[in-house]
């Protein structure tokens, strides 16, 4: 197998498959509060689809398969397509980034048909804070448990990640540092990035990682993790005596794209060459032509040739073709 790279000699061996654009909460730094416009029924990959898109990814050596969203548990039958991934040679990393609501019930079925790991978007441990960042169905508890659950039926390392936005959680962040003692959690704090208007988060609330270490300097040293460990673009660290680690994004301060090592894939069939970027590919009227693995595989080489060097966010370019919630974070 001899892998793919990219334009940049970037090797490219992640794919991050969303499989729904709906949500069962509406994050202020995700969707836009007046409401999306959502895909319909038949616009969406069906898990058959999804599957033989990984299997030619993975013939191609993309080795490492994330589940995203929107929610990705809100879709029914998820352990399923789980099952179905779980099943293809050459991917041996499987995980599943979700908010948790839904985590509790599911945990032990997707444990069971083959993923390895979870991601869970936990902003805040104070619940009439959770109601106001998430939009207000959501339950915290639901989600506290749901993290408990896949700790246990070991879904590990459970990481949270932690959007610190300015005045609205980034009081928190020694809390969730704390945890890392107390609670042995993963914790990740991630650089808001300025990707729904300004009615929802403004540039003012931006903490850049460079901040968030200077604040967490009283609980001590941060050790980096030795050796560096995931395979994304955090970096990792340890306070003194913790069993969980640390781990800083910044999207926005210093970005990641030199490392850059996936594809996405939208729930209605696009391969998109990048998160922050409008280029994308249609696999999905292919698909439903009928397309050999050979031109399939070309379809995903395109994809790959169409990455681009770096995203330009901190000079305020952000695409409009899809809300975030589209493309999976
Ligand atoms: N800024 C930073 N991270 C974001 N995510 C979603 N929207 C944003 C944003 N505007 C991340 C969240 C979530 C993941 C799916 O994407 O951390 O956990
Ligand atoms: Fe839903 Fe995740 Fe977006 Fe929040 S960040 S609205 S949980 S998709």
């Amino acid at each position: 197998m001899t892998g793919l790279s990219d334009s940049f000699q970037r090797p490219i061996n992640y794919l991050r498959i969303s499989v729904t654009d709906r949500c069962n909460l509406r994050c202020v730094y995700c969707m836009p509060q007046d409401g999306v416009k959502l895909m319909s029924h038949a616009d969406i990959l069906t898990y058959e689809e999804i599957r033989t898109v990984a299997q030619a990814a993975a013939e191609l050596g993309m080795n490492k398969v994330r589940i995203t969203g929107g929610e990705p548990l809100v879709r029914l039958g998820l352990p399923g397509l789980v099952a179905m991934l779980a099943q293809i040679e050459n991917i041996d990393d499987l995980s599943l980034t979700t908010n948790g609501t839904l985590l509790g019930r599911y945990a032990g079925e997707l444990k069971s048909a083959g993923l390895r790991r979870v991601n869970v978007s936990l902003d805040t441990i104070k619940p009439e804070r959770f109601s106001a960042i998430t939009g207000g169905d959501g339950n915290l508890d639901d989600v506290l448990e749901g993290i408990e659950v896949a700790r246990s039926v070991g879904l590990n390392p459970v990481k949270l990640n932690n959007v610190v936005i300015s005045g609205v959680n980034d009081d928190e962040l020694l809390d969730f540092a704390r945890k890392t003692t107390t609670d042995g959690w993963h914790v990740r704090f991630i650089e808001l990035m300025p990707v729904v208007g300004e009615k929802e988060v403004n540039p003012s609330q931006f903490i850049s990682v460079g901040e968030m270490r200077q604040r967490l300097e009283i609980l001590g040293e941060l050790e980096p993790c030795q050796p560096s460990v995931g395979n994304g673009p955090a970096r990792y660290f340890q306070l003194p005596g913790a069993k969980g680690t640390i781990g800083f994004i910044t999207p926005v301060s210093e970005h990641f794209c030199v490392e850059c090592n996936r594809l996405r894939l939208t729930a209605d069939g696009k391969l998109r060459s990048c998160l922050l970027s409008e280029n994308e590919v249609d696999l999905r009227q292919p698909l439903r032509g009928g397309v050999s693995s050979a031109g399939l595989k070309e379809l995903i080489e395109e994809a790959v040739a169409l990455k681009p060097r770096r995203h330009h966010l901190a000079e305020g370019c952000i695409p409009k073709d899809r809300p975030f919630s589209q493309v999976g974070g």
